[in-house]
């Protein structure tokens, strides 16, 4: 079976168009939305997302502002900085580019951004509210991304068993999370691998969805994957490829050419996740700027 491939470019430009509309519609009520990213360091991966969400805002006329810290930059002036931008009206969401050096305390950076600026839906209240199902927080944007790549393209995950491998909490575990709810998008019944779990295949095979957040090449086989599943690949792993205009190319978790003569829909690397990932992004930017106006417009008590 030759899989129908599951395009996130397509599917991130239906968002894309309605985020238009929104913007337009808060632009006339005087208010656009506002995106600041954090960079500390030098990490070139880490420095090409952050430019390509900087365009992303350029794109769809949100406001974007990038601030690049040394390797260096204390934890103390992080945290000062952040306070500045929880106060500043201008500003609706504030995203620190992860991962941050290791003299820097995660927790204590995810936990000073106010709640109703955290786009990336890191702080304990968003993810919180994202486990016991309550609307009103953010959704980690990778994970959303995927919910909206499988129901967009018809795939119904609705009693069916998604298997993810990965449990970061960037991906696996808030992924899980958002597709276990009692909900039309999700009723899923989901299955969490990593590192430690034992018979992984015999997991895998039982998958009607498999995803693979896993962070390595060529990970996931086609003896993996049962015939007809769907396949969802999150991993991008540089490679070095001399035939390449750059000398090296993106590759995800999966065995792109074999398990796609078995599964029955795959996304590819580049062109799947990745695009979902920058759109839902912007998405939750909007949506902090719409609560934000929400919140003005409310009489005070
Ligand atoms: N690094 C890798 N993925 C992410 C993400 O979604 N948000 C942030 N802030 N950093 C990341």
């Amino acid at each position: 079976m030759g899989a129908k491939i599951i395009d996130g470019k397509e599917i991130a430009d239906q968002i894309r168009k309605d985020l238009t509309r929104r913007i337009a519609k808060l632009r006339s009520e005087g208010v656009t939305p506002g995106l600041t990213v954090i960079l500390v360091g030098d990490d070139p991966a880490s420095s090409s997302y952050v430019r390509m969400k900087g365009k992303a805002c350029k794109e769809l006329g949100i406001y974007s502002h990038t601030l690049l810290k040394p390797p260096d930059y204390s934890e103390g002036s992080l945290l000062g900085l952040i306070e500045k931008l929880n106060d500043d009206p201008m500003i609706h969401g504030i995203l620190v580019q992860m991962p941050v050096p290791e003299h820097i305390d995660v927790s204590k950076i995810v936990r000073a951004i106010d709640p109703d600026k955290d786009v990336d839906a890191f702080h304990p209240v968003n993810v919180g509210k994202m486990l016991i199902g309550e609307s009103d927080g953010f959704l980690p944007a990778t994970p959303h991304g995927i919910q909206e790549l499988l129901s967009r393209s018809g795939h119904k995950v609705a009693g069916k068993h998604v298997v993810i491998v990965g449990r970061s909490n960037i991906v696996g575990k808030p992924l899980a999370a958002i597709l276990m709810q009692k909900n039309q998008a999700a009723d899923a019944t989901v299955t969490v691998c990593h590192s430690r779990t034992e018979n992984l295949k015999d997991i895998t095979l039982q998958a009607d969805v498999l995803v693979s957040a896993i962070g390595k090449v060529n990970f996931i086989k086609a003896d993996m994957v049962k015939e007809g599943a769907v396949v969802v690949d999150v991993g991008s792993n540089r490679i070095d490829d001399p035939t390449a205009p750059r000398g090296y190319r993106f590759v995800g978790d999966v065995d792109f050419a074999a398990v796609k003569e078995k599964a029955s829909a795959i996304t590819p690397v580049p062109g799947g996740v990745g695009p979902m990932t920058i759109i839902m992004l912007m998405q939750n930017t909007v949506q902090a700027a719409e609560k934000a106006l929400e919140r003005q417009g409310r009489p005070k008590v």
